[in-house]
C-alpha cells in the first residue's frame, strides 16, 4: 500500500514556473526569483528585438518588465501563459492595462520606494536649470574659461521663488517638502486637492492649471502620462508661463510637446528647462542638443543604487506573491 502511494510521486525534476526578467537587475533579485522559479535573466542588458523577446516569453508565467518594454496585445499574444507583468517602475504607461485586464493578466508597479530619490533629483534638475550648472560645466571642460567674471553665466534664483507642481502624489509631496527648505512658495494642481492637513503640513496651495502656469517661476511635471496628459504642455501653456521661468519634466516624455518647448527655449521666453524624459525616448529631438538653456539627463530620476535595488526587489516580490504564494499582488495597478 505504502509502496503504491510512493510510486505515484512523480520522479525527475519538478517543473518550475518560468519567469523572464527582460533587463539587467541586481544579483539579489536574481537570487530571490531563482529560489521560486525557473528564470531567464538578461544580466548583459541586451536590447532584444521584439521577436527575440517574444521567443523568450512564449512559455513564461511571469515577466519582470522595464519601462522600455512595450506590453501590448502583440506582446501578450506572444506570452499565452503569462499571469503577471511586474513592471520595474512606478509609471506603467508602457503597459496596455486594458489589454492585460481583458486577458486576466495582473500588472504591478513599484510605488513608494522611489519617492525621496526622485524628489531629490527633481530639485537637482531645477537648480541645474536655474543656475546653469550643465552649461558651466561644458564651458569649463571646453577650456574657454579665462577667469571669474562678475556677469558670467548668471542664473535665476531658486530661493524665494514660486514652484508650481503639476501632479501632487507621493513624489510631488516629497518635492514640496524640499522646496519649503528653499523658501519657495508651493502651488500645485492635480485632479483634486489633497486634504487640508496635508496641504498645511506641506505649505502648499491648490490652484487651477492656468493659475499655476501664470504664477510659477518653476513649473515641474510629476504626473502620469496617459491619453489625457499627452501634450498637456504645448505652445498655449508655455506661452502662459512667466518670462524667464523654468520647466522641469521628471514625469514622462509626451506630456510636453517637445517642438513647442524647443521654440520657447530658442526664443528665450522660458529661461531654461530641465528634462529627464523625452517623447519617444531614448530618441530625442536633436534640436535639444543645440540649446544651451536645457539640462538633459537620461531618465535617471530614480537612479540611486539603493532605490533601484528596492525597485527590482519590489517587482520580484510581486511575482513571488502571486505565482509562488498564490496570494494577491502587493502593488496591483489593474483589475485583472
Ligand atoms: C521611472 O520613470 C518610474 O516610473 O519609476
Amino acid at each position: 500500500m505504502r509502496l503504491k502511494e510512493f510510486s505515484k510521486i512523480p520522479t525527475g525534476p519538478i517543473k518550475m514556473k518560468k519567469v523572464v526578467i527582460t533587463r539587467e537587475v541586481f544579483s539579489e533579485t536574481i537570487e530571490l526569483l531563482s529560489t521560486h522559479f525557473d528564470i531567464v535573466a538578461n544580466q548583459q542588458d541586451l536590447i532584444f528585438k521584439r521577436d527575440e523577446l517574444f521567443d523568450l516569453i512564449s512559455d513564461a508565467e511571469g515577466i519582470q518588465t522595464a519601462t522600455s518594454d512595450r506590453v501590448d496585445d502583440e506582446f501578450l499574444d506572444a506570452a499565452p501563459l503569462v499571469k503577471v507583468i511586474a513592471n520595474t517602475a512606478v509609471g506603467y504607461n508602457n503597459v496596455d492595462l486594458e489589454a492585460c485586464s481583458r486577458r486576466g493578466v495582473i500588472v504591478t508597479n513599484t510605488p513608494g520606494v522611489l519617492d525621496a530619490t526622485v524628489a531629490d533629483y527633481a530639485i537637482g534638475l531645477m537648480i541645474s536649470a536655474c543656475r546653469r550648472i550643465g552649461e558651466g560645466e561644458r564651458y569649463v571642460r571646453s577650456g574657454q574659461w579665462k577667469g571669474m567674471r562678475f556677469k558670467q553665466l548668471l542664473g535665476v534664483d531658486v530661493y524665494g521663488g514660486t514652484l508650481g507642481l503639476l501632479g501632487f502624489g507621493r513624489i510631488g509631496q516629497e518635492i514640496a517638502k524640499r522646496a519649503n527648505g528653499f523658501g519657495m512658495r508651493v502651488l500645485y494642481h492635480a485632479r483634486s486637492p489633497v486634504d487640508p492637513a496635508t496641504e498645511a503640513s506641506l505649505n502648499a496651495s491648490y490652484v487651477s492649471k492656468d493659475k499655476l502656469l501664470q504664477s510659477s517661476d518653476v513649473v515641474m511635471l510629476i504626473l502620469p502620462y496617459s491619453k489625457e496628459t499627452h501634450h498637456m504642455i504645448g505652445e498655449n501653456q508655455l506661452s502662459q508661463m512667466k518670462k524667464h521661468s523654468v520647466l522641469v519634466n521628471i514625469a514622462r516624455g509626451g506630456i510636453v510637446d517637445d517642438k513647442a518647448l524647443i521654440n520657447a527655449l530658442k526664443n528665450q521666453t522660458l529661461f531654461a528647462a530641465g528634462l529627464d524624459v523625452y517623447e519617444g525616448e531614448p530618441k530625442l529631438n536633436p534640436e535639444f542638443l543645440e540649446l544651451e538653456n536645457v539640462v538633459l539627463s537620461p531618465h535617471i530620476g530614480s537612479g540611486s543604487v539603493s532605490t533601484r535595488r528596492a525597485m527590482a526587489m519590489t517587482a520580484a516580490n510581486n511575482l513571488v506573491s502571486v505565482l509562488s504564494h498564490n496570494q494577491a499582488p502587493l502593488n496591483p495597478v489593474n483589475r485583472s
